[in-house]
């Protein structure tokens, strides 16, 4: 098949796959076209205000109700529930890629949650790891998918068409869409934001005007592609954190045709234009946020998700590396590619940081004292890409990212090394 999309963010997309197949001037006629059964998708509540009520019209060959019980599976998330809470700042080296076959599912594993998964509110983390294609086909109950492959790419089957996606690129999957990972590769590795509030959506700008961050038509959407499968899927649901499966006689993955605004989307992160300083000092890092999750109080996300891309550092007199800071906000940090301009070392690609409401943090000892000290000619941060999980209530980490071997033990200590340099006779 040829990989089609349609661009834009938000928008009413309309896609078919036959000729014909979706209903022109109403959404559920007495008899669909070619036999279809009509179903609605919906991603918010029925009464949302117009701006953000997400909803799409399926057109499939099998409703979604013609399912068996769901059965609990034996095998659930890896991760365990949360541990204890510490208000330490942590950090992780990536994790292995396991030998033995593991899918998207069996690969996914908690790091990070605001709350236990029998209660999911604000925002999850996961890191995945893969080496196989997934056989069966997953939806999420729980919430939005925020996808960020770190290694590895995937193919992505889902209702409403088929996304590629590769490293550099990130896809947003909604709430209880059904969807099955391909890998392209040997094997796979990345990270997971599940996001149980609001739906991701584009920030507004303020004074940067009209154009500028990730831009509306950049955001690619699949068109309809259907599978007219008879044959054993199984099917599996995350509800309330846990797995559960049933046994379909036929491919979910079913839709000939839809039009709404409740879709999976991809976008290259190397398309995002990257706005900084051309004076003095440097903006807050909401100047990189991708895409945001607004809270009922205004300004306060519930995920903010942000990137550090490559760019031009330009500002004069000026402490060019992130400043020494304390943050209402709760930051889990990853990386794509490259090095991150705060650290000289040991945050890897794959790996992960998390510095909790109000701890301390900043560039390290190494790539401070290089700051005070450098020749601050224009020079460009190039071949890196790492990103934030940022949200607004604390994140506790698992019993597994608190007990496993890539957590680091030592990295209180890259601030150990920070000189003194306080002299009250030299102003
Ligand atoms: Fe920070």
């Amino acid at each position: 098949m040829n990989l089609e999309y349609q661009s834009g963010f938000g928008n009413e997309f309309a896609s078919e796959a036959l000729p014909g197949a979706l209903p022109v001037g109403q959404n559920s006629p007495q008899k669909a076209p070619y036999g279809l059964y009509t179903e609605l998708f919906s991603g918010t509540a029925f009464t949302m205000v117009r701006s953000e009520a997400r909803r799409t019209w399926l057109y499939r060959i099998q409703p979604s109700a013609n399912h068996p019980a769901f059965i609990k599976l034996e095998r659930q998330l890896a991760g365990g529930p949360l541990g204890a809470v510490t208000p330490n700042r942590l950090r992780w080296n990536p994790l292995d890629i396991p030998s033995e076959p593991t899918d998207f599912i069996d690969g996914l594993v908690g790091m990070v949650a605001n709350s236990g998964s029998e209660k999911p509110s604000g925002i999850s983390i996961y890191n995945y790891r893969a080496n196989q294609s997934m056989q069966r086909v997953f939806f999420n109950a729980d919430g939005e998918l925020l996808i960020v492959p770190e290694q590895g790419r995937l193919r992505i089957a889902t209702e409403l068409g088929v996304l590629e996606v590769e490293p550099m690129e990130i896809v947003v999957l909604p709430r209880g869409l059904k969807f099955r990972v391909e890998l392209l590769d040997t094997q796979a590795r990345g990270y997971v934001a599940e996001n149980h509030g609001a739906p991701l959506r584009l920030p507004d700008l303020g004074p940067i005007g009209s154009n500028g961050l990730a831009n509306p038509r950049d955001f690619l959407t699949p068109v309809a592609h259907y599978e007219d499968l008879k044959q054993p899927t199984t099917q599996v649901q995350k509800f309330l954190g846990e797995l559960w499966a049933c046994e379909l006689d036929h491919s979910p993955l079913n839709v000939v045709a839809w039009h709404g605004n409740n879709v999976p989307y991809k976008y290259d992160l190397r398309r995002f234009n990257t706005i900084g300083t051309v004076s003095f000092d440097h903006p807050d890092p909401s100047i990189f946020t991708v895409l945001t999750s607004p809270t009922s109080v205004h300004g306060l996300a519930n995920l903010d998700f942000v990137i550090f891309p490559p760019r031009w550092m330009v500002a004069e007199n000026t402490f060019r590396p992130p400043w020494f800071h304390r943050n209402l906000m709760n930051e889990y940090m990853g990386l794509i590619q490259g090095a991150y301009d705060a650290k000289a070392e040991g945050f890897l690609p794959g790996g992960a940081s998390l510095h909790s409401c109000m701890s301390a943090h900043g560039p390290d000892g190494e790539t401070c004292t290089k700051a005070i000290n450098v020749d601050l000619a224009p020079h460009k941060i190039d071949n890196t890409m790492a990103f934030m999980f940022e949200t607004s209530q604390v994140l506790r980490p698992t019993q597994f990212a608190l007990e496993c071997p890539q957590l680091q033990n030592t990295y209180d200590a890259c601030w150990a090394s920070l000189p003194a340099t306080f002299n009250p006779n030299r102003r």
